[in-house]
């Protein structure tokens, strides 16, 4: 079989806006956690999804942390790429930041990894697309990546 043709990381990365409203809210009157890690989700999913040709499932989430709270009335923007792909699997990488629309001020309120896979249309995992990897942040990112699928495989 022919080698499948690679994609570069600027083929499916994703910038994702949105403002959260009192429809994002906890009981507290904050943006509720789970909203924003449900936007990350989807974010993966697309860039998966548009490297692979395939659909695509999430994994694992390897880790949400939550930096600083985020308010109604924020700018959320997630900024989604892919880090690494393995045989069937890809590492998206999504930073997430929050600006106060009034004053201009950002806060990077986390940074995740989701690991998506591509299933084939009888729900299998499918080999997807290599990665070309272009830039110097790209390498980088690559690199950080290869250290962390090898830390979830000695664990
Ligand atoms: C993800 C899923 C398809 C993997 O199936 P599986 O039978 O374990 O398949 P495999 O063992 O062949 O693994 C497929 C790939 O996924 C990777 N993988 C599976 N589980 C993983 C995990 N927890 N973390 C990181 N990678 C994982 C494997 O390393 C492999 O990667 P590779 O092909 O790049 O080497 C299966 O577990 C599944 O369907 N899970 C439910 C997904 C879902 O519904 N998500 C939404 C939840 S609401």
């Amino acid at each position: 079989m022919m080698p499948m043709e690679g994609k570069p990381v600027s083929a499916s990365r994703l910038v994702l806006a949105q403002i959260m409203t009192h429809l994002d809210a906890n009981p507290a009157g904050n943006v509720h956690g789970g909203n924003i890690m449900k936007l990350a989700d989807t974010a993966s999913a697309v860039v998966a999804i548009r490297h692979s040709g395939r659909n695509c499932v999430t994994a694992a989430v390897d880790r949400f942390e939550f930096h600083a709270p985020v308010f109604v009335g924020n700018l959320v923007t997630l900024y989604a790429s892919l880090n690494y792909v393995g045989r069937t699997s890809m590492e998206v990488g999504v930073r997430v930041e929050a600006e106060e629309l009034r004053t201009g001020r950002k806060t990077h309120t986390n940074t995740s990894y989701f690991l998506m896979v591509a299933l084939d249309e009888n729900g299998r995992p499918v080999e997807v697309p290599p990665l070309i990897l272009e830039t110097e942040e790209d390498r980088r990112r690559n690199g950080k990546a290869r250290q962390r699928v090898q830390a979830r495989k000695r664990r």
